[in-house]
């Protein structure tokens, strides 16, 4: 950590903020978490993410397993959530997204590495039940700017389970980057695991960086827990690390 970052424990929570100074120094912060769970247990699960947000975090383990050898032969990973409508192979896919990004510079074996998929309550009830046989060790999330986490988005129950959500016209609009910046592109539904799946993990480590995710991040941290803000549910969980940099951190007050 650099002598600059900023450590703040929030009270009545298990909220740990990391404030670095920008988007290297968190995904280095985000990294030293990462590391020191699969350092530690060779067999680790990890929950994974998508989106930007997490690309310097995943360039940082590639780097270590070529540079130090540290192994993830024995690591399971389940991803939070995909869209509905695209094939596996498309290039926005979620599946081809955590390919190409991270499991294609580690040894992890294809068979332990798990992506929620499909349309229907069954498919989500597969993937619930899939990760029934597993603790997650650590849960990696980003967050959107209207506070979504995976593709949970404001007024999702915190009680629901792996379910299949419209995404609101925000999230299409943020994700359209990825789709010729055409958001009729972007598909309209997606899988994701609930908040309450999310829930269950051991740990949980929030990366967030940049000004237009400050709103968020404030309601995450200061708000009161609602469905207004479904990363807000964070407040009550057993062991949170967030890692922003100045600008995501820039709105909180107290
Ligand atoms: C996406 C993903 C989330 C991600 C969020 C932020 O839509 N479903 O898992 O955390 O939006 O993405 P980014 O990191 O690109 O800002």
């Amino acid at each position: 950590m650099s002598n600059f970052d900023i450590i703040i424990f929030v009270e009545d929570t298990n909220m740990k903020i990391i404030v670095t100074n920008n988007y290297e120094e968190a995904s280095l912060e985000a990294f030293k978490v990462m590391k020191e769970i699969v350092a530690n247990k060779p067999n680790a699960v990890l929950g994974l993410a998508t989106g930007s947000t997490p690309l310097g975090l995943y360039k940082n383990m590639i780097e270590d397993h070529k540079t130090n050898g540290t192994s993830y032969k024995d690591i399971t990973t389940f991803n939070l959530d995909e869209y509905v409508g695209l094939d596996r192979n498309h290039r926005e896919s979620y599946y081809t997204f955590m390919h190409t990004n991270l499991f294609s510079g580690l040894d992890i074996l294809e068979e332990n590495v798990h992506l929620p998929f499909g349309n229907t309550q069954a498919d989500c009830d597969a993937y619930e039940k899939a990760m029934e046989d597993y603790q997650v060790d650590v849960q990696l999330l980003g967050i959107g700017g209207n506070g979504h986490i995976g593709f949970n988005e404001p007024g999702t129950p915190f009680e629901k389970t792996t379910n299949i959500v419209e995404l609101q016209e925000r999230t299409r609009t943020d994700n359209a980057r990825f789709f010729d910046n055409d958001i009729n592109q972007v598909p309209t539904h997606a899988i994701t695991m609930g908040i309450a799946t999310i829930m269950k993990a051991n740990k949980v480590l929030l990366v967030a960086t940049g000004e237009n995710k400050a709103d968020a991040v404030k309601a995450m941290i200061e708000g009161v827990p609602s469905v207004d803000c479904p990363a807000s549910a964070l407040q009550n969980h057993k062991d949170v690390v967030v890692i922003l940099d100045t600008a995501a951190a820039s709105k909180l007050t107290k």
